[in-house]
């Protein structure tokens, strides 16, 4: 989420699949209710920004890929761009040739000589819970479980593996309290020789504890308070090992494909008991259990299986997409370019005319292969006037207004989708108003007003800063994309426009990967196209604004100013001849 925007394709082009990781609304609220402050989750975090980058995101994604079908209904439907429609669950895969039962005739792993230890018949069904020493992993009500079930105590031992551990008195105040509660738990019901909880084992012993409690007829037990995906269930069921879990949005969607357990309510220890020792009584059952767990666990959490599915949908979507475009015929060199070389206009193509002339030759001499395309805040009718003025002939193609309107050839033909793509969520006289009430900016003259941009000076001593601004308008429940450059302009676009959203609708439009790509620019309203996957250069003579752009991958900073850094920067790639994008 580094840039927001930056990297996202529009939605009605080319196919964005989405795959969250820990969501940031998710994490803020768990961090709220640990009592952490906002400013110092947004500071620590930049929480917000995170936000707004994963709602654009929901916003322009074909499909969404979730874990679970709890991550769906219960984390992003927070987000104010929830769209249930589009998400897919497809789980992660679980690395299989780790996980998978005992071997005929295999020895026992290393391990069992350390549980042994606590074990009076360590041949008894293992009832195996594996976690860190965690509250919310609620291992106590299983002892309790346990305890008070004397039935359950005759049949089957229980294996605790809760972390690693010298002195309980040096972990962190959580893992020392559950710790403590277990031992104390283990005496009052005089568990001694029926209970095992190692003080130590290596993350490759895991392995071969599954399989050790599978071999001995075991279950394993998740009881967490929650459980949103349940890692662990999957690993056991590949090992062959039965599971009891928690009713929750992980085992639901585990159990539900394997078929291979039972389902609990972690709160009520005495049904706890009693599901245990159902599982482990019908011996018949179990080893349904235990084939249908290592079965499912293949079929729906394996990476191959992750890549298959995911495959599947990625391309039903791209195939519908393509039936959908269209051409739009016009007099540009767009159809037959292999490549293409974007610039800004003002401060960047033009400002420099003994350059300028050298670059239009070369790109003249370049011919067919090379497209031409500007980037530019003007409006189409003041960059044509501009352009005509310093003599360069008409481009391929055209974005103005800040990315708002594309245009193609020297007829100048609107890329109508363009415009319809981006009107989404555009209210731009409620903008206005809305703004009216920001000191420090000022509207621009009527003639840099467009459908889809509107524009101030801004002084940015007096006004508030962008993330102010833009929490105003949050708060008034309006949403757009602000732009600001040469610590003068400000601009107002629609959520899914900009120069570099506009340019990744050209890419996919016209075939063209963005590596294919060289752009130009020089000050803030080029940033977010130059921070893509393209080539790109930065002019000598750049505006403040845009230093923070030194070092990322793919930003060459020119020595020469204007279109001198223009044709360094075609230099510098090889961009006539075979370009070089390896330039990480
Ligand atoms: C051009 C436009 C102006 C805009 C600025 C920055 O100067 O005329 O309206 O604010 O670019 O994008
Ligand atoms: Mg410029």
């Amino acid at each position: 989420a580094g840039y927001v925007g930056a990297g996202i394709s529009s939605l009605l082009e080319t196919p964005l699949v989405f795959t969250g990781h820990s969501l940031g609304r998710i994490k803020q609220q768990r961090l709220q209710e640990k009592g952490v402050k906002t400013e110092t989750i947004e500071s620590r975090y930049n929480i917000g920004r995170r936000i707004e980058a994963e709602e654009v995101a929901l916003d322009n994604a074909s499909f969404i890929i979730a874990s679970t079908i709890q991550e769906i209904e219960e984390q992003y439907s927070i987000y104010e761009r929830y769209q249930p429609k589009r998400m897919t669950v497809i789980p992660p895969g679980v690395n299989l040739s780790q996980f998978r039962p005992l071997r005929h005739r295999e020895p026992p792993p290393p391990i069992t000589e350390s549980l042994n230890r606590f074990l009076t018949h360590p041949v008894k069904p293992m009832i195996l819970a594996l976690s860190r020493p965690d509250e919310r992993k609620n291992i106590p009500t299983l002892v309790k479980a346990y305890g008070e079930n004397p039935e359950l105590r005759q049949l089957a031992n229980l294996v605790i593996i809760a972390g690693n551990r010298d002195d309980i008195e040096a972990l962190d105040r959580g893992a020392s309290k559950v710790l403590k509660t277990l031992l104390l738990l283990i005496d009052k019901y005089d568990l001694y020789g029926s209970v095992a909880l190692p003080k130590h084992h290596e993350p490759n012993d895991v392995p071969g504890i599954y399989r050790l409690a599978a071999r001995t007829g075991g279950i394993f037990i998740n009881p967490a308070l929650t459980e949103p995906f349940g890692l662990t269930l999957i690993e056991a069921a590949a090992s062959g090992l039965p599971i009891v879990a928690t009713e929750d949005g992980g085992p639901q969607d585990i159990i539900g494909y394997c078929k291979n357990g039972l389902l609990i309510n972690p709160l009520d220890s005495v049904r706890i008991g009693e599901a245990l020792l159902e599982a482990l009584s019908d011996h018949t059952r179990w080893k349904h259990w235990s084939r249908r767990g290592i079965r499912g666990a293949h079929r729906h959490f394996s990476w191959d299986g992750h890549v298959d599915t995911y495959l599947k949908t990625a391309s039903r979507v791209t195939t519908a997409r393509k039936r959908r475009q269209t051409v739009t015929h016009s007099h540009s060199r767009l159809p037959t370019a292999d490549r293409l070389i974007i610039c800004d206009v003002d401060d960047t193509l033009l400002g420099n005319d003994d350059a300028l002339a050298e670059l239009t030759r070369m790109l003249k001499d370049a011919g067919e292969p090379v497209g031409v395309g500007i980037a530019t805040g003007r409006s189409v009718k003041s960059a044509v006037r501009v352009l005509r003025k310093a003599k360069v002939p008409t481009p391929d193609v055209l974005i103005t207004s800040v990315g708002s309107e594309v245009y193609y050839g020297k007829r100048l033909i609107p890329d109508a989708g363009w415009r319809k793509h981006i009107s989404y969520h555009w209210k731009p006289k409620a903008l206005r108003e809305a703004m009216s009430d920001i000191r420090g900016i000022r509207l621009q003259p009527k003639e840099n007003q467009q459908e889809y941009k509107i524009s101030y000076f801004i002084d940015p001593d007096r006004a508030p800063c962008m993330l102010d601004i833009n929490r105003h308008l949050r708060l008034l429940n309006l949403q757009a994309k602000m732009v600001f450059s040469h610590n003068y302009y400000l601009d107002l676009l629609p959520i899914r426009a900009s120069k570099g959203l506009a340019l990744r609708h050209l890419s996919s439009k016209w075939g063209l990967p963005l590596e294919r790509f060289l752009v130009a620019g020089d000050s803030g309203n080029d940033e977010e196209m130059l921070c893509g996957n393209t080539l790109a250069v930065v002019v000598g003579n750049y505006s403040q604004e845009i230093e923070q752009l030194r070092n990322m991958p793919r930003i060459y900073f020119a020595q020469r100013t204007h279109a001198g850094g223009i044709i360094e920067g075609i230099q510098h790639y090889n961009f006539l001849g075979e370009p070089r994008i390896d330039y990480e």
